[in-house]
This record gives structure tokens, C-alpha cells and sequence, in this order.
């Protein structure tokens, strides 16, 4: 787990009910701005290869474009099926007004 946090964009940027991927040391990472809250998770679902942020948000979970698997924004887990393993979750902070995040494992 990384301690070094990444200034990703300002709050105003992501308004309520959107997500946006980011590219972080290489790794893409979509933020989800949900319910007054801002989430970090990988952006590639594990059940294949697709971009979580092509999909849809509602509420606290992640739905997948290509086969409709869904994830908790909160912590990764799988919610609904085909996919049978998390996604992992990033660290994110808010400070001055911007999103800040430090990539987990
Ligand atoms: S690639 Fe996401 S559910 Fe299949």
C-alpha cells in the first residue's frame, strides 16, 4: 500500500452520480462520486477485460458494461454475478477541494 497521495482533479469536476478514470503509476483507476462521497477502485472488472467507467453507477454499485457484473464502490465486492472476485479498492481523500487518492495492493 502506497502512502504517497496523487492529486487527481478538483471536486467540482466529478459532480454527484458521475465517475471518471484516471490513470495513476500506470494503473487505471475509476473514482465514483456517489451519495455526498468520492470512491477509488481499479477500472478493469475481474470477470474480463472491460472498463468499469464505461458502465453505470447507481447508488453504491458498480455495474459492469460488458456482462452486467456489479461491485460495491465502497470496498470492491461483488454484488451481483458473473464476476466472483473484488476489484481492488484505493485510498481517496478530499484536501482543499481536491480528490486525492493513494493506490492500495
Ligand atoms: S467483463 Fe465485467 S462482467 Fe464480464
Amino acid at each position: 500500500m502506497s502512502d504517497k497521495w496523487h492529486r487527481i482533479a478538483g471536486i467540482d469536476e466529478l459532480p454527484e452520480g458521475t465517475m471518471r478514470a484516471f490513470v495513476i503509476e500506470g494503473r487505471e483507476v475509476v473514482v465514483c462520486h456517489s451519495r455526498g462521497a468520492w470512491f477509488a477502485l481499479d477500472n478493469t472488472c475481474s470477470h474480463a477485460f472491460a472498463r468499469l467507467c464505461e458502465g453505470r453507477l447507481r447508488a453504491y454499485r458498480l455495474i459492469c458494461p460488458l456482462h452486467g457484473a456489479s461491485f460495491d464502490v465502497r470496498d470492491g465486492r461483488v454484488l451481483g454475478a458473473p464476476a466472483t472476485a473484488p476489484v481492488a479498492v484505493h485510498r481517496l481523500r478530499i484536501a482543499d477541494g481536491q480528490v486525492e487518492v493513494a493506490l492500495g495492493d
